[in-house]
């Protein structure tokens, strides 16, 4: 077990560079099984999520092989299971994308639910209620759900909710379909339109994506792409933020302003001076935080991905600020982690209340999730003494090298082993 050991009080200052993003590279991976052909993937992060990935492709017969640098070259020339076991599922949940693309490539696909999480019980109601718009006949049992169908058909779907998950399973599945597909209250998330144009390198013909009606008409055959992953915009989020929170002024090449129009627009709030250029944004942190209100919602709301690393900046903001989480249903679990390093933060069901306070005082805290983990490195950074984040397998998941990105920006920050 490792854990992370941070010195706070050190304004950042510096230029760091985005990673490929992960929320992107990990449906690009899975559309590689919708044909026999090679495709290859520019600027994939080496994140855990990814690396679960490529051994769950390979578990179905795919060639995986490494490119030079951050490319990936994977080929499912043929494959040999259509089964994404429990073990291997209920690590990352993403492994559901790899139903929609096993179905309509093989007919046949068994695909372990996710179950629930940390943040939340994350049910997959609204893919499968899609694929049986599809034609698929679907089967749940022993907690494994089985979809048939010798080939889909294209339909209309109307998603209940604009589920990130479901608009990417169905649109992948949809390419192969017989006949048009129209998808609507779609996500509109930058991942689905990065999904989408390499899904037309492959020779889908899809429309919309990116807004909340996607069609997509069915062809016979699709061949491989070649395709860079766009910037993470979360952890290019997060790097902005940790800039802001100790008070430096910090570079992010890469980073695009156009997907990330929500948290500048609430960093200038709090009164953090935001630069966007076109090779990256630069933030300047403010002597003086001021506090902030947001509420999470679909792209292009405020994203749930960064509402953590958001609080963590508002416990230090002046005056209150409110913070409501509408995706998930459990996404504070970082609260009580701030509240241990002198946050004044009450929760409320899906609201909290954060009163700032003058500062935070470094402590032993423990990762729960993903973005929790983040936070609470945010939280270090600018912390006074010593702040050690325990359970940094959560922050593998998803951040590339974090500690070294940081480092260069100034931060002492080190990993141990627990
Ligand atoms: C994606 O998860 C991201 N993961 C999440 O990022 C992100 O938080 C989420 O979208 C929302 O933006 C990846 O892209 C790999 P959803 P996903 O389906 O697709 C409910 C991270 O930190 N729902 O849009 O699972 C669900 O319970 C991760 O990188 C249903 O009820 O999210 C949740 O409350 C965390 N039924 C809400 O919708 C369904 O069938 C949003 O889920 C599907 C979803």
């Amino acid at each position: 077990m490792q854990k992370i050991v941070i010195r706070g009080g050190r304004a950042l200052r510096g230029t760091v560079t985005v990673s490929g993003s992960k929320n992107a590279g990990l449906p690009l991976l899975f559309a590689s099984l919708l044909t026999r052909e090679r495709c290859t993937i520019h600027g994939l992060p080496r994140v855990a999520d990814i690396t679960t990935t490529l051994r769950l492709l390979e578990g179905l017969g795919v060639l995986v092989g490494d490119g030079e640098f951050a490319t990936i070259v994977v080929e499912a020339r043929t494959l040999t299971s259509s089964e994404a076991p429990y073990e291997l599922v209920r690590t990352m949940r993403a492994s559901f994308l790899a139903l929609g693309p096993l179905v309509a490539r093989t007919g046949h696909a068994r695909v372990s639910t996710p179950g629930g999480c940390a943040i939340g019980s994350r049910p997959v109601d609204i893919h499968l209620a899609g694929f049986e718009r599809l034609g698929a006949r679907i089967r749940q049992t022993h907690g494994y759900v089985e979809a048939e169908a010798s080939r889909l058909r294209g339909a209309r779907i109307a998603l209940d909710f604009p589920s990130v998950g479901a608009t990417e399973n169905l649109m992948m599945a949809a390419t192969l379909a017989d006949g048009t597909t129209l998808i609507e209250n779609a996500a509109r998330e930058p991942e689905i339109d990065d999904l989408a144009a390499a899904l037309c390198k492959m020779g889908a013909k899809i429309s919309g994506a990116g807004t909340s009606v996607i069609r997509i008409d069915g062809v016979r055959e699709l061949g491989g792409f070649d395709h860079e992953v766009i910037p993470d915009r979360i952890e290019a989020g997060t790097l902005l933020l940790a800039g802001a929170i100790t008070g430096g002024e910090v570079h992010v090449a890469r980073a695009r302003a156009d997907h990330l129009d929500a948290l500048v627009a609430k960093l200038e709030e709090a009164g953090v001076a935001v630069e966007a250029r076109a090779d990256g944004i630069t933030v300047r942190g403010a002597a003086l935080l001021a506090a902030a209100d947001i509420r999470t919602s679909p792209y292009p709301g405020f994203p749930t991905d960064l509402q953590a690393q958001f609080m963590a900046l508002m416990a230090l903001g002046k005056g209150q600020s409110v913070i409501t989480e509408t995706i998930f249903e459990n996404r504070f679990m970082h609260v009580q982690e701030l509240v241990r390093m002198g946050a004044d933060i009450r929760v409320d069901g899906k609201t909290a209340a954060v009163r700032g306070v003058a500062a935070l005082s470094g402590a032993p805290v423990m990762a729960t999730d993903l973005r929790a983990s983040v936070c609470l490195v945010l939280a270090g950074l600018a912390a006074q003494n010593t702040t050690e984040v325990l359970r940094v397998y959560h922050l593998d998941r998803g951040y590339e090298r974090l500690e070294e990105k940081l480092s260069t920006l100034g931060a002492d920050i080190e990993r141990v082993r627990a």
